[in-house]
């Protein structure tokens, strides 16, 4: 667990505390609410549906970031969807989403939550993809353009060793702006690594 104490700039007034930890379990996000800024995959109140379903999966793992009984940011880990190449790997395991409330943002919550989940120790037996669409990027809450964001998703994902890669997966190439980062944890066999190497350009 993290405690972040938030404090508002220029004013150096305290907003609040923040605890960032994980994996939580379903019977204690079913206690909390969802901040009302959290829109960017779904309405908060599906979505916080969406992170009990995600905490109840095999190897599914929420990590949230939370003031009070208000999640306020949270970071998914889930096996890929069965429509996706990665599901054909045995040892990848995919970062499925991350999100801060704009109230929230730029105090380290999204950094503190990626620094949270990549600390756990299982992450080393895997090969965690994140793949980024970018249609779900707030550009218009940001303030930031397409590629400033691009920039800011793929430097604050790298601080975790999520490292860029090239690929031929449609969800990717569909739209240019996409981006597809992995980290090979230290655990992984070579057979693993080669098989997802191999797997990063089908056609
Ligand atoms: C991406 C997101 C999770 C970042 O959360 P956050 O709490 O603001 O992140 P942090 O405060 O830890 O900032 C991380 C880095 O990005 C930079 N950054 C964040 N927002 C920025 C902005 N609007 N303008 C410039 N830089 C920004 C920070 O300065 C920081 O850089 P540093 O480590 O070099 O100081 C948040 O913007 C968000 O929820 N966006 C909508 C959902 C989304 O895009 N999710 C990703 C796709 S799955």
């Amino acid at each position: 667990m993290r405690e972040l104490e938030i404090v508002d700039s220029p004013q150096g007034t305290t907003r609040g505390e923040v605890n960032v930890e994980g994996p939580v379990q379903a019977e204690l996000l079913e206690k909390m609410h969802l901040n009302k800024g959290l829109t960017s995959f779904r309405p908060p109140d599906k979505q916080l549906e969406a992170l009990i379903k995600i905490s109840n999966l095999p190897e599914g793992m929420i990590y949230t970031a939370r003031n009070d009984e208000e999640i306020i940011g949270y970071l998914t880990f889930h096996y890929p969807s069965k429509y996706s190449r990665w599901s054909k790997h045995p040892r990848v395991l995919e970062l499925g989403g991350i999100e801060v409330s704009p109230d929230w943002r730029r105090k380290g919550v999204g950094s503190a939550l990626l620094e949270e989940a990549f600390a756990n120790p299982i992450v080393e037996n895997y090969i965690v993809v994140a793949i980024e669409f970018c249609w779900h990027w707030d550009l218009r809450r940001t303030n930031l353009g397409l590629s400033s964001y691009r920039k800011m998703m793929i430097d604050t994902f790298k601080k975790v060793g999520l490292e860029k890669y090239a690929t031929d997966d449609p969800d990717i190439t569909e739209e240019p702006a996409n981006v597809f980062a992995a980290r090979i944890g230290k655990n992984v066999s070579l057979q693993d690594v080669s098989l997802f190497e191999s797997m990063l350009f089908l056609h």
